[in-house]
């Protein structure tokens, strides 16, 4: 496996464990909710954007990638929006936990498809020093998104 790819990789773990621990909170734990929602979206928007900046656009350019590199931003879109529902409402709401359990399929489905399929296609559709460029974009976009979030 490239190292790009090993890079979203760590990255979607951590997301997945966040995850998994915001599941298991209580609308009565509200504080806890909050702290771990904003670990959240530290991890995952910055982790987002640098891949819509750094690694989609290329792969929109080659014809044997972009149907599925389309259906991978749709579903960052789709995740964008709840995130923001996410934010906006109480955390003591009890509709906060049936969210947070939708959204945590929904995040699950898009990773599971990224590493099985998209980064197959990816393989093959970009050259090594393709990757070197986009590896870089990536982490440099990353850490600038973090800083502005
Ligand atoms: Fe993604």
């Amino acid at each position: 496996m490239n190292a790009f790819f090993q890079m979203l990789k760590k990255d979607h773990v951590e997301v997945k464990g966040i995850l998994g621990q915001l599941k298991q909170t209580k609308e009565s734990a509200p504080k806890k909710r909050e702290e771990l929602f904003k670990k959240l979206r530290e991890e995952l928007v910055p982790h987002m954007k640098a891949e819509e900046s750094a690694f989609y656009p290329p792969l929109l350019e080659k014809k044997e990638a972009r149907e599925d590199a389309m259906e991978g931003i749709e579903e960052h879109h789709v995740s964008e929006l709840v995130l923001k529902e996410l934010e906006k409402m109480p955390k003591d709401d009890d509709k906060w936990g049936a969210k947070v359990a939708v959204f945590k399929e929904l995040v699950e489905h898009h990773i599971k498809e990224e590493e099985g399929t998209l980064f197959k296609i990816a393989e093959k559709a970009l050259d090594p020093d393709e990757f070197k460029t986009i590896s870089k974009k990536f982490e440099q976009d990353k850490e600038k998104i973090k800083k502005n979030l």
